[in-house]
């Protein structure tokens, strides 16, 4: 059995781990943003890749010698594949779980960061029409092998996903899939993931443990 720590939307912040686990699972917006973010995304992307090699033995200290596997959000502009890069030379065992299936532990991890378009200015906004290969590609991988966790950014529609303003802001796209594309025996076991802060939380939703971990922290065992 492995205890997995999951946090999401630290937003530049290394909250206290509290509790026994095995890994750290992030489920994106880790980073900080600049005022760039507003204008410029290659500055942004320049200030997000300053502020991680600065904050290098924070983030040792933080994770205790912990796997860390990821999956960003749309605030995160530093190319993910690059970050995993930069943690492991560093030192910190790094997993970026983007569009593939990454094992640790005997534990499959499938990472989607794709989130529903907002206003163009955020990393990863996706239309339903751009959000079809993504769709497809989880879909596929999950129906051929089983995936234990799906690590997204978004929550799937109506699903911890309830805003302030009493939207649902979670994603259609993922939700179908979930409902319709991925053989129900291929169902992850669990969903990790953030993005609407203020919907934090855990439920079952078709058998899966749903966990919303948006600036806040949850050990779930598996
Ligand atoms: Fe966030």
């Amino acid at each position: 059995m492995a205890r997995i720590c999951h946090v999401s939307d630290t937003h530049g912040f290394f909250p206290k781990l509290l509790g026994k686990f095995d890994m750290v699972v992030h489920s994106g917006d880790f980073f900080p943003n600049s005022q760039f973010v507003w204008s410029n995304k290659v500055r942004e992307m320049e200030f997000q890749y300053q502020w991680l090699e600065s904050k290098i033995p924070v983030m040792k200290e933080w994770l205790q010698n912990h796997p860390f596997l990821f999956t960003l959000g749309n605030h995160d502009f530093l190319s993910a594949e690059f970050m995993a890069q930069i943690l492991n030379a560093a030192g910190i065992k790094s997993f970026c779980l983007h569009d593939k299936i990454t094992n640790l532990d005997g534990i499959n991890f499938y990472g989607f960061p794709y989130i529903p378009n907002i206003n163009g200015v955020w990393n990863y906004e996706r239309s339903l029409d751009q959000m079809v290969p993504h769709i497809d590609l989880l879909s596929e991988t999950l129906n051929q092998t089983y995936v234990d966790v799906l690590v997204s950014h978004p929550p799937p529609y109506k699903c911890l996903d309830l805003s302030n303003g009493n939207e649902f802001l979670g994603s259609t796209a993922l939700s179908n899939a979930l409902d319709f594309k991925i053989a129900q025996e291929m169902l992850p076991s669990v969903i990790m993931f953030g993005h609407i802060h203020e919907a934090q939380g855990v439920s079952m939703r078709n058998g899966m443990l749903c966990s919303n971990a948006a600036t806040t922290q949850r050990i779930i065992e598996l």
